[in-house]
Parts: C-alpha cells; structure tokens; sequence
C-alpha cells in the first residue's frame, strides 16, 4: 500500500502544475483502486478523544484501530503535531494510503486569540478581518491543522441564543461581506493553498441563528422568501467566494433536518450558488436525525448521503450503515462515489497529496508579534462605546478603581471557543490600566459573578461537566459578599474615577448557552448599585457574547464600554481605549434590546399594517405593546466616538435610474470634535411600493473612513439594479421599478434621505 501511495504521490506532484481535468484524472485513478469501504471510510470524521488534551498514539486509541482499517478520511479537535503526524504515518501506510484532514474550531484565532466574531464585526474593517483570518491560519498549519471550522455566518435577530457570539451579527449583507473576507483570510486570494492557508468550513448550514424562542438546537420556522432575503446572503458569498467546505447545521427546515436537506444541499448550495466543495455534518448530527423522527441511523444515513451530505462528523452512520444499505439497494455507490470525490479532491487542492506533511513539520511559530498586533488592532477597532457623558477619556494621572470580577480575569479575556489559548497569554483590563496609568489604581473582586455558588459552579464548568459530572477544577465563592462589597466600597471612595469591570461569562454565551435573563447577573447588578451609591463617576466595561439588557446602566452609569471578549490583548486595547490613545469606532452589528420580551430585535423588520414609530408610548390597536417601546436600547450601526460626526443630506448623480443602470450617491461627512477618529458611513434603502412587502430599510453599503479633526470627506455609494434586487414571492431575484428611499447616517436609526426612481423598462 505505501507503494502505491508513493506512485499516487508522485504522479500528483507531476499533475499538479495543470488544473481540474488534472485533478480529475488524479482522483479517478485513485479512486479506481479504492474498495467501497475504503470510499466510505473517507466519509468518516471523528474526534481526536479528550479533545485537545495531549495525546500519544496507541494502539488502545478507536481511532487509530478505525484508521487501520481504512475507515477514516480526517480527525478533529487535536493540534499536537506529534498525535497527528503520528496518525498521518498510519493513514499513509493503511487502507488506500490517503493523507488525514485535520480540523479544528478555530474560531477567532487558533493560539494568538482575536476577539469573537461578534466583536470583529462591530470593527466594520473587512482588511483586518481577514488578517484576523490569515494569521489564524498561519498559526494552524503550524500546528497541524489544515481544515478549521469557520467562518460561522449564521444570521441572529434573537440575543437569547448563545451562539450569537460566534456569528457577525443581524445583517445579510454586512455578514456576507464579512464571510467573504474570512475565506480569503484562511485560503488566500487565489485557488492554490501555500502551506500556511487552511480549508475552510462554512457554517452552520443553514439558519441555525433563526433557533425558535432562542434555544439552542431548536426548529426553525422560516419561509424560504424570508430565509433568502434575512439569511442567505452570507452562506452565499461564502459559497460563490470559493469555501472548501460547508458544515451542516442541528436545525431542521421546511419540516426537514438540515443535514438530509435535499433544497439546502442540492438545489441551493450547489444548483444556484455552484457550491463544487465537501459538506461535512455538524458534530453528531445524522444520529440526532433519529430524535428528529426521520427514522433509524441507517435510514437517516442513506437520507443524508442522497441529499448531499458527504462526510459524517461523529456518527458512525456512514461507516456503520452504508455498506448495508448498498447491498439492499437504498443508496447506489455512484452516491458514495460522488461524495468520496468531493473529499478526495479537497485533499488534492490542498496539497496533500504531494506532501501530507506539509503541514506537520513542526516549524510554524505562534504568538508571534505581528500576531498579537493582529489582535491588539482588532481589538481596539471592535469596542463599542455605548454612552459616554464626557468622563471618557479617563485622565493618565487620574486615581482608578478598577473593580469588578471581569477586572483581572485573564481566562474569560478570551470568549467562548478558544480551544488552544494560553490564559497566561492574555492581558487582564488592570493589568492595561496599569501599563499606562501614572496616578493610583487600586483594585478590588468586589463580587462574584452570581449570588448563588451553584450556579456559579454550574457555569463555569459547564463544558467539563457535560462530559465529568461534578467537574470542579478551583473553588468559587470563597470571599464572602460583604467582605467582596466593603473591600470595593473603600477602594472605590478612595478614588476619582470607578472602572467596573463586570458582564457574563464566556460559558454563558456560546453553544448550548441560551439565556432568558439577558441581563447583568445578580451579584454584579448588586455590585454597580452600591458602587452608584458612592457618587463616584463610573465607567463600566462590559465583557459578554451577547447584546445584554442595559436600561438601568444606561440611565445610571457615566460610560459604557461594549469590549465584547477581546482575546489575547484584550487589557492592552481596552486600556488605550479608555484612556483615549485609541478614539473607539465600532459600530453595533446587533440591536441591543431594552428587555427580553422584545426579541426577536432587528432593524430591518417589516413595516406591519399598523405600524407605531419606535420611540413613542403604547397606544392602542397598532403594532406595539404596553409596557416598553419597540425601539431598541441601541440600535444596529450605533457606536460613539471621542470625536463627533455631522452628515450632510445625501445627493444623488440623477433623481432616476433605468432597470440596467446606476447612479452615484454622495454624502459629506464632517469630523466636527477635536480628535481624530474613524467613522463608519452607513447606506440604507427602503423600497417603496414593491410586489411583497419589503424591510423598513436595508444595509446596502458601507464605508469606514479615517478624519482629521475638523476635516470633512465626500463619500460615495455606487448604486447598481443589484443593490436594489430581492427575493420576490415566486422566489425570483428582481428589481422591481418604482420609488426608492435612500438612507445614509451613522447608525440604523439616525439618517437623512434621498429618493431615487427606478424607471420601468
Ligand atoms: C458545533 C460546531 C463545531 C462542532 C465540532 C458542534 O457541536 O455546533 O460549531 O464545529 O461541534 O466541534
């Protein structure tokens, strides 16, 4: 067999230089050579066991016993070059001798962590998103791994769901962007991957933010105008930018899962968007399909396989029930074959087949210094300064007190899903402070996350317990809440100014994280009381995965500053915001709610037949409820600045357009304060009168400028017949003629207009 890897080898290596039909002949030849197990074990993925722990391997190890027999195409959740060269030697020499996929959840960042997603997005930067990206590759392929499991692009109008944090935001067309600068991060600019770019792995395919009620896994209800008008847009740019591969999500759609989803797979994915990747299913996800009530492992398998699905994350479905169902007919090895092919040939783009060690040499370096450049950049541009009444920027001689559980916590610095980060690695928020301050800072605890220990204790090591019951790694409430309390009262009277660190912890947000009460936790919420008490300003720096509840905040603290979970440089950036060497310029990408019962929140509703503007009291018989406005506390786009912005009205080159034409659109923007700063300009259209009803208004550009203080910029919005299509009732992407409001202003709720006609052809 090694032999007959070693020709495969080197005839790739000869073929290589040419494209497809070179790959084709490649894996047509391979594939000749391969039994129909052979085929079927490359459409098995399996988990490293003890995800990420340090591993050797051992004959003892189900992994290596299934690889021995031919019965896996890659494993996941390991990055000790060791392990998986280790494997990789074995995958060569067994079976058809076929190198492994590695992958990983690297999410934002592999060692060197970026802030989550959600932050990123805030930064409206797609450059340094994707150098986000490509250092998190660079960073992979150091230690082994050539396939990672992003970017997630699933769309999230509801703050309850924990998986928000892992995504861009509410916005179709701001998320497809921002797909589009994640594959080119990980995969690079063009089709061929150097030894530092990754496969990358869409997810989750598809609508899996639209979960009911904000609970994890559940149903989605979503009508296919209203799925591809609110949600698609960003699986599609992925798919049309080149991603390598698609993971399929929990949910079901249209009453059927999406792993067997013969409209997602087939017809969408590959007919309309031309889709030529792999699609993996989500971990374990053909087994649940049993608990959707499709039918047993091997009926749910055969399913999959049909409507596309080509390779089995932790199942055993495929390895387990597919030969079977060949031999009673259910599926036809030309359905195996087609999903061998697609995984085979992801193998070959990436090179494996000329060296399935390129990326095990071992050499790769990490925390390097223009990686946690990467990361200071990106963390100081996705902060979002909620409200400031002017005591921001602190002053450097100031006396501090830096207080709050989230102060000098290097560990939940790094959000949900940094599987290889290194606590010791991240800069707490006082050790920032103290790196620039030149007065005092004290600091106290000041209190726990929450009142009660069991819950405490239940969060926090929520992930291990799923696995270990009982899981403690360190005591918690081991202060008492009156000793926590005194020691942040005296500090705090102490000082000018109080910096209280508080928010929810990574384990809150995430997956298998959805919340009711979106708000500050109880101890904390207690904590900001009694610091309020003192009468000293404060500052609170919010550190969470999800849009919180913050109307007693907003009316009671002198600043707050959204830092999201910033990752490695998170105390660095945060520091240099808050003392102003950094002027904030993120911009919200998720409506911040007043209260829970409001959600689902997004700008970009529809418009009802009996709407209620968003600001004013309840009234009777229109669209509003009794007890809080429809308004958001912080609307999608906002964020302030040490500096401040004026807009000019917008102006259009000509007042109407044809069907196939365009026009330009022009705003001045004016930074009218005495700093410097980045302003993020905003476009919004509104259809006027349109055959289905439309959104109240829709992103449709944007652009992140840099002014001087005082200077003012024109910017321009080209405005083409594609910015103004949508999905019609019959499922047709058109411009429909007629009235269009154009919006432009520096968040979803403060804009000026222009009207633009589109003529009837
Ligand atoms: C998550 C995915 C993740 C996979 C592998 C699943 O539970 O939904 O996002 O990529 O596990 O770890």
């Amino acid at each position: 067999m090694k032999k007959l890897f070693l020709l495969l080898a080197v005839s790739a290596t000869v073929l290589s230089c040419s494209g497809k039909s070179e790959m084709d002949r490649f894996v047509d030849n391979l594939m000749s050579r391969m039994s129909v197990e052979q085929k079927i074990g490359q459409l098995n993925l399996h988990s490293a066991p003890g995800f990420v722990s340090a591993l050797k391997v051992t004959d003892e190890d189900a992994n290596v016993k299934l690889l021995k027999a031919g019965q896996l195409g890659g494993i996941y959740g390991n990055s000790d070059v060791d392990y998986l060269r280790g494997l990789q030697e074995i995958a060569l020499s067994s079976g058809a001798g076929i190198p492994l996929l590695f992958g990983m959840d690297i999410i934002h960042g592999h060692e060197t962590i970026m802030p989550i997603p959600l932050a990123l997005s805030c930064s409206w930067n797609m450059d340094l998103i994707e150098k986000t990206a490509r250092t998190a590759a660079q960073e992979a392929t150091a230690t082994g791994i050539n396939w990672v499991y992003s970017p997630m692009v699933d769309i999230c109008r509801d703050a309850r769901w924990g998986r928000i944090a892992e995504g861009a935001g509410e916005d179709p067309y701001l998320g497809g962007e921002i797909a589009k600068a994640y594959v080119r991060g990980y995969q690079g600019h063009d089709n061929v991957y150097d030894s530092t770019e990754v496969l990358t792995c869409v997810k989750h395919y598809a609508l899996y933010g639209a979960a009911e009620a904000g609970r994890d896994y559940n149903s989605v209800f979503l009508s296919r105008q209203e799925a591809l008008n609110g949600y698609m847009r960003p699986y599609e740019e992925a798919a049309k930018a080149g991603a390598a591969s698609f993971m399929s999500s929990f949910n079901e759609f249209e009453g059927v899962p999406a792993s067997m989803n013969d409209f997602l797979l087939d017809e969408l994915l590959r007919g309309r968007w031309g889709f030529e990747g792999f699609v993996v299913s989500d971990a374990t996800a053909i087994a649940e399909e049993v608990n959707h009530g499709i039918g047993d492992l091997q009926e749910v398998s055969a399913r999959s396989l049909k409507a596309g699905l080509d390779m089995d994350m932790n199942s055993d479905g495929y390895v387990g029930t597919l030969l079977q169902s060949v031999k009673e007919g259910r599926v036809s090895v030309s359905d195996i074959d087609r999903a061998c092919r697609r995984i085979l040939e992801a193998k070959y783009k990436l090179g494996l087949f000329e060296d399935p060690f390129r990326h095990l040499k071992g050499t790769g370096t990490v925390y390097t210094p223009d990686a946690r450049e990467v990361a200071y950049q990106a963390a100081c541009e996705s902060q979002v300064l909620l409200k400031n009444n002017g005591v921001l920027p602190l002053r450097k001689d100031a006396r501090i007190a830096v207080i709050g559980p989230f102060a000098d916590d290097a560990r939940e610095m790094s959000g949900t899903w940094t599987l290889s980060s290194h606590r010791s690695e991240c800069v707490t928020i006082l050790d920032g402070i103290r790196s620039i301050s030149r007065g005092p800072v004290l600091h106290a605890r000041g209190s726990d996350i929450f009142l009660s220990g069991e819950q405490e204790e239940n969060m926090l090591f929520s992930t291990m317990r799923a696995f270990v019951p009982g899981y403690k790694d360190r005591e918690v409430h081991t202060v008492s809440r009156s000793r926590l309390t005194a020691e942040a009262l005296a500090a705090s009277r102490q000082a000018d100014v109080v910096v209280a660190c508080v928010g929810e912890l990574a384990a809150m947000n995430g997956e298998g994280a959805s919340r009711t009460d979106i708000g500050i936790p109880d101890a904390q919420r207690q904590l900001l009381e009694e610091l309020k008490a003192t009468g000293k300003p404060i500052v609170l720096v919010l550190t969470t995965g999800r849009p919180l509840t913050l109307v007693w905040e907003d009316e009671n603290m002198d600043a707050i500053l959204c830092t999201w979970a910033q990752g490695t440089e998170a105390g660095r950036a945060i520091a240099d915001v808050l003392f102003g060497k950094v002027n904030p310029s993120g911009k919200l990408t998720t409506s911040f709610p007043r209260s829970v019962g409001q959600l689902p929140l997004y700008y970009n509703h529809k418009n009802t037949g009996r709407p209620h503007p968003d600001e004013a009291p309840y009234k009777k018989f229109v669209s509003c409820y009794t007890d809080e406005l429809n308004a958001p506390l912080y609307p999608f786009g906002y964020g302030l600045s040490y500096t401040a912005f004026s807009y000019g009205k917008p102006r259009l080159s000509a007042s109407s357009m044809t069907a196939d034409g365009g026009v330009t659109l022009s705003v001045d923007v004016t930074n009218t304060g005495a700093m410097d700063g980045y302003e993020t300009v905003q476009l919004y259209i509104r259809a006027v009168f349109s055959s289905s009803t439309r959104p109240v208004k829709e992103l449709k550009g944007f652009r992140k400028v840099f002014l001087k203080a005082g200077e003012t910029k024109t910017i321009d919005f080209a405005i083409t017949p594609d910015l103004l299509k949508y999905y019609n009732h019959n499922l047709d992407f058109v411009l429909e003629p007629g009235e269009f409001q154009l919006m432009t202003g520096p968040d979803s709720r403060d804009l000026r207009s222009v009207m633009l006609t589109v003529e009837a052809k």
